[in-house]
Parts: C-alpha cells; sequence; structure tokens
C-alpha cells in the first residue's frame, strides 16, 4: 500500500472589516507613510474591533467557511489544531473555542505557539496525524489578533502588526503530494530580542507591569531582521537541496510577510524572480499565525496541482522553519 500523505484540500481566511492605513497611524505616532512603505512593504492591516471580540471568532469564521468550502460538516471533522501568540485567554486553547463557533463537537483540539514559525509547525505536526492513517480531517487554523498585544504608542512596532485567520483542510491522500519534506529549527538563547515581558509565569501581571507597558510585544528589530533573512533563505535552500529541488522546479515562494524587505532577500537567495514569490503583506501586515495561509488562500486561483511550494518563516523563540509542499488541487 503506498504511504499516506497529508495533503492540503481547501483554505479559507477571515480578515475584520476595520483597515488601519499608514495615514491613521501617521495620526497616532511620529511616523509616515514612507517611511512604513519602503522600510516594511505595509500599506495597510486589519483590526479587530469591537467589544467581546477574539482571535477565536476570527478562527471560527475562517474554519466555518473552510467547512462550507470543501463540503464537510462540523462532526466529520476528527481534530482542529490552532497556532496562535494570542489565544482568547491562558487556557482553554483557542483552538477548543474555534471548534465550538464553529460547531465541531467530534474533535479534538489543542493550541501550539513557535510565535510567527506556528503555522509550519502545526502544519507538519497536523500532518503526522492525517498520515498515521488515523485521522481524516484535520483542521490547522493560523490566527492572531495581534491588535491585542501591540502598543499604539511604540512607532517601532504598532505599524507592523495585523489580525486575521486563516484555516486549511487537511485529508490522507495516496498521490504523490501533500507534505512532502520540512527542515525546522528553535534556539532559546535568543529570546530576548523578540517576546512580552510580562503576563507570564515569570513576571505575572501587576500594576507595576502594566504601568511599564510590558504587556506588549517587544522587538529588537534589526537583531530579528538580520537572523530573520539569513535563517530564512538558508532552511529554504536546505529543504530544496534535501529534495534535489532546483529554482526551476519551485513554482512559488510562500515566505511568512514580517518585511518586504526578508521577503525579497528570501526569494534573491533561493534564485527566484519575483513572479514566483507570494507577496500580501501590503494590504495585512505582518498578522503573525496566518500569515502563510493567508497567502495559500490569496494565490489559490494560480495554484496548480503538483505545484512545488516552498513554505517559510521565522519568529520569536527563535524559531525557523521551511516546509515543501506539493499543492493538491
Ligand atoms: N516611523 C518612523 N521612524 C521609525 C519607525 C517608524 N514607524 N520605527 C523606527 N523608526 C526609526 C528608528 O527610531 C530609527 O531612527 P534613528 O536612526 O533616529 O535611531 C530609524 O527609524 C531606523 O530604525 P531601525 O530599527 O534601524 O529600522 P529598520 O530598517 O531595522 O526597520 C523594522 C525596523 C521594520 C522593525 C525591521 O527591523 C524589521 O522588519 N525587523 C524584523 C521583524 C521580524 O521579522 N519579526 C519577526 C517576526 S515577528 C514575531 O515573531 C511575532
Amino acid at each position: 500500500m503506498a504511504h499516506i500523505k497529508a495533503a492540503i484540500t481547501a483554505v479559507h481566511g477571515h480578515l475584520p472589516d476595520y483597515i488601519l492605513t499608514n495615514q491613521e497611524l501617521e495620526q497616532m505616532v511620529d511616523t509616515s507613510d514612507e517611511w512604513i512603505s519602503t522600510r516594511t512593504g505595509i500599506k495597510e492591516r486589519r483590526i479587530l474591533k469591537g467589544a467581546g471580540l477574539a482571535t477565536s471568532d476570527m478562527g471560527g469564521e475562517a474554519v466555518k467557511g473552510l467547512l462550507d468550502k470543501r463540503g464537510i460538516g462540523p462532526s466529520e471533522v476528527d481534530m482542529v489544531l490552532c497556532s496562535t501568540v494570542t489565544p482568547d485567554m491562558k487556557f482553554p486553547a483557542a483552538a477548543n473555542l474555534i471548534s465550538h463557533k464553529a460547531g465541531i463537537k467530534n474533535a479534538f483540539s489543542y493550541d501550539m505557539n513557535a510565535a510567527c514559525s506556528g503555522f509550519l509547525y502545526a502544519l507538519v505536526t497536523a500532518a503526522n496525524y492525517v498520515e498515521s492513517g488515523r485521522y481524516k480531517k484535520v483542521v490547522v487554523v493560523g490566527a492572531d489578533k495581534m491588535s491585542s498585544i501591540v502598543d499604539y504608542t511604540d512607532r517601532q512596532t504598532c505599524v507592523l502588526f495585523g489580525d486575521a485567520a486563516c484555516a486549511v483542510m487537511l485529508e490522507p491522500t495516496q498521490e504523490d503530494v501533500g507534505v512532502m519534506d520540512h527542515v525546522f529549527g528553535s534556539e532559546g538563547s535568543s529570546w530576548q530580542y523578540l517576546h512580552m515581558k510580562a503576563g507570564g509565569s515569570l513576571k505575572p501581571p501587576s500594576h507595576e507591569t502594566i504601568d511599564a507597558r510590558e504587556h506588549f510585544i517587544y522587538q529588537e528589530g534589526q537583531t530579528v531582521f538580520k537572523l530573520a533573512v539569513t535563517k530564512m533563505g538558508d532552511i529554504s535552500l536546505e529543504v530544496m537541496k534535501r529534495n534535489n529541488l532546483s529554482a526551476e522546479d519551485v513554482s512559488w515562494l510562500v515566505p511568512h510577510q514580517a518585511n518586504m524587505r526578508i521577503i525579497e532577500a528570501t526569494g534573491r537567495r533561493m534564485n527566484l524572480p519575483p513572479e514566483k514569490v507570494m507577496v500580501n503583506i501590503q494590504k495585512y501586515g505582518n498578522t503573525t499565525n496566518a500569515t502563510i495561509p493567508l497567502c495559500l488562500w490569496d494565490y489559490e486561483d494560480k495554484l496548480n496541482k503538483g505545484d512545488n511550494l516552498i513554505l517559510t518563516a521565522f519568529g520569536g523563540g527563535f524559531t525557523w522553519g521551511a516546509i515543501w509542499l506539493k499543492w493538491a488541487y
């Protein structure tokens, strides 16, 4: 019997309605459309507004749309995995709340956190469940309400992030498509360059942590930038080399959308022309766990069965990775 592979059979996203433009940010902090556009490539991002709305609301909408699109009832789903750095609350998992909001009752669900590399790690984890032969319909959601952890008085970070969710369906196949290979890496010694200072077990919330504005993203941008450029290029080349893939064999690079200059540098390292690089950072900014599936969703009508995709990301931790994925439809 042929080895079972896990194929993406549908993708669907959810974007909040509110559009935060560079022009509006100019009114909030000392920045300019020109600086943001040239340094990051971002023109606008979506923000989830409204009391009582959280990551699971966007994730629930993405999953409902995904099930409709694929014609799968909620009761058929076996498992829901959510990668997020902004769960609705510390526990229970956002995946449980997403399942509840999407009407999924017969599945088990949990969250994963690998910062901006989270969707890639969750995709491979989910693929292993499918490849085991036991699970037939596995949903992977990348979802983040980044606006809940962004300091809108800090011009260095507030221009970068946006809110969104996007989900994929993974199903078994015996064809030569799906999640083919991956290379991942993490190292914790550089955690201090990108993290949230308070709110965890190290520094629980207190009046002092709130006064010191420690419940927001803290990033040393240049350090992260340099490492992201190196690691995303290196790891993408490594997964290609392991599988004897040349630049000509690669149909699409699907890079994490953190900065246009990182995306372009990664494409150049891989010797890919810009037409083969998925980019939507100008519309959504960095949506952390949602960037990669949102690219797949935006470019879905340009993808063909058998296309070789290289998905790659770098994030807090540090974490990084690349997946070779063969598109299945
Ligand atoms: N508007 C105007 N000026 C600004 C802004 C702003 N929004 N932000 C910073 N500046 C200023 C700085 O103060 C600095 O001024 P100075 O020279 O007078 O000191 C100048 O611009 C240059 O600042 P740098 O930080 O050197 O700018 P850089 O070109 O590195 O761009 C950026 C900053 C966009 C943050 C970049 O470093 C970056 O993209 N880093 C990587 C982000 C990333 O990949 N994150 C990983 C994923 S996120 C996750 O895992 C959750």
